[in-house]
C-alpha cells in the first residue's frame, strides 16, 4: 500500500480545474504540484498564480516539488501560494540546513529530493531535519519519462538508514511510475508514489490512483 500523488503536470491545463476535482474525488493522498524555472531543469511548467489556482480548488495537500535554482527566494512565496509540503533539490542548495529549517519556520513539511546521479548517503546529516526524502526516477523536467531501475537500489538503501537510525521521514519517488513498477518501489520501501502520464493518459485515472494505491 502507498499513498497516491497525482503530477497536476499531466493534467489538461486549460480543464485544470476538472483535474484537481478529479483528484479530490478519489483516492489519491496529494496533489503533486511540479514548478520547474527553464534554469535548473531544461522545461518551464507553470508558477505562482497557478498553484494559487489549483490551492482555490483543492481538497488534497499540496505537495510542492520545486525544480528551480535558489529556491530559498520563492519558499515564502509558495507557502502563501497553499503548500503544504515544500520539497527543494540537494543539487539546487549550497545551504541545505538553513533552506530546510526556513521551510519548517513557515509552516510546511520540508523535503528534499535527490536527482538519479546523486547518492542517498549526501543527506545522512539532514535525514533527522526532513518529513520527505523524494528520489527522482527520471531525470527531473519532463513528464512521461522511463523509469531508471537504478531506483529501486537508492530506495533499499534509504530504508535501511530509515530504520537503523529511527528516522520518521517518507519516501516519495517520482518519474514513470506505473503498476508495473509501483509493486516493488512499495516493497523496497516507498511510501508516496507520484504519477502523471500513467494516471492521466489512463482511461479512468481516478482507478488508476486507487490500483496504484493497491500496489
Ligand atoms: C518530472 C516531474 C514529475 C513528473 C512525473 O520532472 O518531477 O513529477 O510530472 O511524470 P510521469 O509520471 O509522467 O513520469
Ligand atoms: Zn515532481
Amino acid at each position: 500500500m502507498a499513498e497516491i500523488a497525482p503530477s497536476i503536470l499531466a493534467a489538461d491545463f486549460a480543464n485544470l480545474q476538472r483535474d484537481v476535482e478529479m483528484i479530490n474525488n478519489s483516492s489519491a493522498g496529494y496533489i503533486h504540484v511540479d514548478i520547474m524555472d527553464g534554469m535548473f531543469v531544461p522545461n518551464i511548467s507553470f508558477g505562482l498564480p497557478v498553484c494559487e489556482a489549483i490551492h482555490r480548488h483543492a481538497k488534497k495537500p499540496l505537495d510542492v516539488h520545486l525544480m528551480i535554482e535558489q529556491p530559498d527566494r520563492y519558499l515564502e512565496a509558495f507557502r502563501n501560494a497553499g503548500a503544504s509540503g515544500i520539497t527543494v533539490h540537494y543539487e539546487a542548495c549550497p545551504h541545505l540546513h538553513r533552506t530546510i529549517q526556513h521551510i519548517k519556520e513557515l509552516g510546511a513539511e520540508p523535503g528534499v529530493a535527490l536527482n538519479p546521479h546523486t547518492p542517498v548517503e549526501v543527506l545522512s546529516e539532514i535525514m533527522g531535519d526532513v518529513s520527505l526524502i523524494l528520489i527522482m526516477s527520471v531525470n527531473p523536467g519532463f513528464g512521461g519519462q522511463k523509469f531508471i531501475e537504478n531506483t529501486y537500489k537508492k530506495i533499499a538503501t534509504l530504508d535501511r538508514y530509515r530504520k537503523e537510525f529511527g528516522y520518521n521521514f517518507k519516501i516519495e519517488v517520482d518519474g514513470g511510475v506505473n503498476l508495473n513498477n509501483a509493486p516493488r518501489l512499495v516493497r523496497e520501501g516507498v511510501d508516496i508514489l507520484v504519477a502523471g502520464s500513467f494516471v492521466f493518459t489512463s482511461p479512468d485515472p481516478a482507478k488508476t490512483i486507487a490500483e496504484l494505491g493497491n500496489s
